[in-house]
């Protein structure tokens, strides 16, 4: 008898074995059986579509380094966000490129700017689909940066606190427009609770933040800088994104201000070259929704390989997310989000 057996039976653990009583493959005989003891599953819902907006009427505007992907008009928007809404995905996520361009990147915060008008074009068209949009400046700032820049210090840098107040009424033209939950990039300290004063005080209490609370320094992002034209004119993102580098410990403590400060939802960008930071903020914080970001960078390269038969788009796509779901993320924002959920009604 062994005296540890009931023990074991109690806390689950598994009475170590070994062959030939225990044979692993017969979990894997049976396609249905495979199935059924599966544990990560990727379902419509938990996807976000990123769509680039920009104005006029007609435009689908392809962008060359994301083959499939386009700058779309508020009418084309529309009609996006409806195929997007029939497949049942979870959101889109707006990206705006405005018409002009400036210092203070004013047309981010313009209720009247290209975000605004995107959403209220495709309102109608969503349904139940959540309609999120990117609270960020580097999409409207002559300069490239994601705030505002003092170049009179001798220094260059992104002036942190005067882009807060700016940052939040961005998020309120948003959040008048319709917006159903905004997303802060910019990572600057203090902006989700300058984002959660600002929506509060214009009476949007309930509207949610997601964060993107643990973004790195990426050269993943370098596609996507071509699709929005925002890329930076001078220096890089490095004095306010993460370095990857640094030690993952610091992912948390972004997360822990994020939350303090009011955030709903937890991001954590890229996705692949940071599975164990998804997979350490999941613990560390559990009960919290975690969301990953599929970057450009991660689509662009498999669009490539593929184009070239060398890999097959469909299989890789769908371990890749699989891989991002089993680190821990619960929501994935993914350039393929159309594609997996046709996907997954054939596999
Ligand atoms: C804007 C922003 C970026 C991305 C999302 N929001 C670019 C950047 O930080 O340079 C990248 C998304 C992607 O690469 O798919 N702040």
């Amino acid at each position: 008898m062994d005296p540890y057996a009931a023990d074991r039976m109690v806390t689950g653990q598994a009475t170590a074995q070994s062959f030939p009583t225990t044979r692993l493959r017969r979990l894997r005989q049976h396609p249905t059986l495979r199935e059924m003891v599966r544990d990560v599953r990727l379902s419509p819902r938990q996807l976000i579509l990123p769509l680039f907006v920009r104005p006029g009427t007609r435009v689908r505007q392809p962008i060359a380094s994301m083959p499939s992907q386009a700058q779309l008009s508020p009418d084309e928007l529309a009609v996006e966000v409806r195929e997007a809404a029939r497949l049942g995905l979870g959101g889109v996520i707006l990206f705006g490129i405005p018409e002009h361009k400036d210092s203070q990147g004013s047309d981010a915060y313009d209720d009247d700017g290209i975000v605004p008008r995107a959403i209220r074009a495709a309102k109608s068209a969503a349904g139940d689909l959540l309609i999120i949009t990117d609270v960020c400046f580097c999409e409207y700032t002559d300069h490239g940066h994601c705030g505002i820049v003092n170049r009179d210090t001798g220094r260059p840098d992104v002036d942190n606190d005067a882009t807060l107040e700016l940052l939040a009424r961005q998020a309120v033209s948003h959040a008048r427009a319709g917006a159903d939950m905004v997303a802060p990039s910019g990572m600057m300290d203090g902006m989700v609770a300058a984002i959660r004063r600002g929506l509060d005080s214009e009476g949007f209490s309930h509207l949610p933040i997601m964060s993107y609370a643990a973004k790195y320094a990426s050269a993943f992002y370098a596609p996507f800088r071509e699709a929005a034209e925002s890329a930076p004119q001078f220096g890089d993102r490095r004095s306010y994104q993460m370095d990857p580098a640094a030690d993952a410990e610091q992912a948390v403590r972004e997360v822990e201000l994020d939350l303090a400060e009011g955030a709903d939802i937890i991001m954590v960008k890229p996705a692949l070259a940071y599975l164990d930071i998804i997979r350490r903020v999941r613990d560390r914080f559990p009960g919290v929704p975690l969301a990953a970001y599929n970057v450009s960078g991660e689509f662009s390269m498999v669009k490539a390989a593929a184009e070239r038969g060398w890999i097959d788009e469909r299989a890789i796509v769908l371990e890749s997310l699989t891989s991002i779901a089993r680190a821990g993320a619960s929501i994935i924002l993914t350039y393929w989000a159309k594609d997996v959920t046709r996907w997954l009604r054939t596999t």
